[in-house]
Order: structure tokens, then C-alpha cells, then sequence
């Protein structure tokens, strides 16, 4: 596989992915809960803003069974082969819903999984949320076992807290499989990861992290702080305080330095947030932007073309400390 931009290892395994990946939740068609977080899709739309991440360079596509119950994973797969891209050309991480089921739910339903992806494979298979009705040790048994059965390549988990990834690390570590990453939540304007544990074992058990809600779902770019009239429909989002009043106050120091070094590098603002992202921790974070346009997905790729300087990478870490 090739790339023109520089490939990371996930966690120590052979996995090497693009800084930027793309995020496939706006892939859902409204079907399910969390399929109703984003709007309606074409699948034109979606064809075109996959091709425009391929051609922007990057490798890998982050969907998930929740995401519309294989709505997303279905219309990624569609978009693939438009593209012209083989089995093996680019990189899939899906992810196992786990409320309410068992761990064996993970061996009885990875057919499906494999069946709305195919023809192309799953590379990094992830545990969508730690709150399954089975122990982490089965969990991760059972994710094994795919492994071991080559149905999945590598293993991954998401929202797991500091103790949680550990657990799972260690019953992997066991077998001899690494843990690949821990997919959370982190951008500018929410650093918890940095405070409540889990950047630093994720660095001592050398597990990658990749960010989701990259961009504040939008907020960091300043676009809501700037016309207030976008604020009017943005779904999901009201329902957040950093939408509300206060929060956009809260956030605004942040948003007009990114705006600021934006101007100063000549690229978005979107691109400014999601550098810093993917270098502040040296190469252990990558990201997966969402994109509901075209445009989206052409300015987010951008984000792995430059570089911030060391001090305009403190300059953000020290606005938006307020939010570790
Ligand atoms: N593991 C988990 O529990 C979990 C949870 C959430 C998300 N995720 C993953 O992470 C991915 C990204 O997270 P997310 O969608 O929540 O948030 P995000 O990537 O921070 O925000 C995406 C939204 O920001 C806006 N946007 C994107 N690029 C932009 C740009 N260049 N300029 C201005 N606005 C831009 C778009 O919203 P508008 O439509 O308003 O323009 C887009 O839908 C998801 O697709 C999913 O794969 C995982």
C-alpha cells in the first residue's frame, strides 16, 4: 500500500495507518439511534467525499456495526470499489456493539460485519464501549479468537477507560497479540484523556489513540462562533452545553488561535486543530474527521500537509488547558 504521506504504526502492530483517517458515522442514513446523530447521505455524496480523502491521501476508514447497523459500513464498502480501490488497497476499522449482548455475540455476528464490508477485509476490529454483559477477559477471548481465526487482522478498543484498556491489553498480552488502540473522544476543546489516565498508559503499553470528534463536531472551527445563524440546525449537537452560550464563550479563546495561526500557515482552521492533534503527542494520536461535504473531506486531508511549529503547538496547549 502506498501513501504519500508518513505511515504510523497502530499500537505495535503492523497496522500503518495515515495521521488522518476517515470518520463514517455521517454514513449511517439516519437508521438507529446513532445512525440519527448525523443527516440523510446520498450515496453519490458519499462516494465522492471517500474519493476525495483517497485522493487526499489517505489510507483507512473507521465505521462501525452502530453506525446505522451496517448502513455505514454497506455505503463505505459501495464508495470503495467506485473508487477503484481492491481489497487490501486501503484499511477498515469497524467496531462490535457490545450493550445488552454477551461476548459471544462477537464470534455469532462477525459474518455480518464481514458480509456489509465485503469485498474488503477488516483490518482493526474494536470494541465499541467497554459495557458488555460479559468480562473484559471474555471480550477479549473472543475478539482472539477472530483473530486467530484470521476473520479480523488486528484489535482494538474504544471509550475504554485507563483500567479497562489495561485489562484488555493484559489478556491479549497473554496471547501475544497487542492491543492496537484506544478509540476516544479528544480535540481542543475536551483534553480529558490527558487528565483522567488514559493518554499515559496508552503510552506506557504503547496502544495508539485515535481521536474522534476531532473537530468538536465543528465547533473548533469557528464557524459556529462566527454566524450563530448555523446554530439553528445542528441536530444532535444543541443538546450539548459547548453548543450553548456559555460553552461557546468558553471555547472562543481557543477557536480565535486557531483562527489566528490559520491565517499564519495560509490553510482552515479545521486544519490547524487536526495538526495539532496528530503531532502534539508525537506519533501516537491519529484522528478520524467526520465529513458531511465534499469540502470536509478535501480541507481535512490537507491537515497532514504541514506542520505547526513546536511553539505554535504550545501556544495551543496552553489555550485550551482549561479543557484537560
Ligand atoms: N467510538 C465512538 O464512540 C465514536 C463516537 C463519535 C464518533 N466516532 C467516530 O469519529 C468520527 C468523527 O467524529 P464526529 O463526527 O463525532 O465529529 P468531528 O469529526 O469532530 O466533526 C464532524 C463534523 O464537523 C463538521 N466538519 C467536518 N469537517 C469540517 C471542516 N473542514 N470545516 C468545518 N466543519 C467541518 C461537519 O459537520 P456539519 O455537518 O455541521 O458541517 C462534520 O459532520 C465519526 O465519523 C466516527 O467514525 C466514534
Amino acid at each position: 500500500m502506498n501513501s504519500r504521506h508518513d505511515l504510523r504504526n497502530l499500537g505495535r502492530t503492523n497496522m500503518m495507518v495515515t495521521p488522518i483517517g476517515l470518520g463514517c458515522l455521517q454514513f449511517s442514513k439516519q437508521k438507529n439511534i446513532a445512525g440519527k446523530v448525523w443527516p440523510f447521505l446520498e450515496n453519490d455524496l458519499i462516494n465522492k467525499i471517500v474519493s476525495h480523502s483517497i485522493e487526499g491521501g489517505i489510507n483507512w476508514f473507521d465505521t462501525a456495526e452502530m453506525y446505522g447497523k451496517g448502513e455505514s459500513e454497506r455505503a463505505l464498502s459501495i464508495a470503495l470499489n467506485q473508487a477503484g480501490k481492491k481489497p487490501g488497497d486501503v484499511l477498515i476499522a469497524t467496531k462490535w456493539f457490545p450493550v445488552l449482548r454477551f461476548a459471544s455475540n462477537i464470534t455469532k455476528t462477525i459474518g455480518q460485519r464481514i458480509k456489509a464490508l465485503s469485498p474488503y477485509p477488516i483490518d482493526l476490529y474494536q470494541i465499541h464501549q467497554p459495557w458488555s454483559l460479559s468480562s473484559e477477559k471474555n471480550v477479549m477471548k473472543a475478539m482472539a479468537e477472530l483473530s486467530d481465526r484470521k476473520l479480523i487482522k488486528y484489535i482494538g478498543v474504544s471509550n475504554y477507560s485507563a483500567q479497562t484498556m489495561k485489562n484488555a491489553w493484559e489478556t491479549l498480552d497473554k496471547k501475544g497479540i497487542p492491543l492496537a488502540s484506544n478509540q476516544v473522544l479528544y480535540n481542543l476543546l475536551n483534553r480529558k484523556i490527558e487528565s483522567n489516565g488514559v493518554m499515559d498508559m496508552a503510552k506506557k503499553l504503547e496502544i495508539s489513540i485515535i481521536a474522534y470528534s476531532p473537530l468538536a463536531q465543528g465547533l473548533v472551527t469557528g464557524k459556529f462562533h462566527d454566524n450563530p445563524e448555523l446554530l439553528k440546525d445542528i441536530g444532535f449537537r444543541k443538546y450539548s452545553s459547548q453548543f450553548k452560550r456559555k460553552g461557546l464563550e468558553k471555547s472562543l479563546p481557543v477557536v480565535n488561535l486557531v483562527k489566528e495561526l490559520a491565517q499564519k500557515y495560509n490553510v482552515t482552521p479545521s486544519q490547524i486543530a487536526l495538526n495539532w492533534l496528530i503531532n502534539y503527542n508525537g506519533n501516537m494520536v491519529v484522528a478520524i474527521p467526520g465529513a458531511t461535504k465534499e469540502i470536509h473531506a478535501r480541507e481535512n486531508t490537507g491537515a497532514m500537509s504541514f506542520r505547526l511549529s513546536d511553539e505554535d503547538m504550545d501556544r495551543l496547549d496552553k489555550a485550551s488547558t482549561i479543557f484537560k
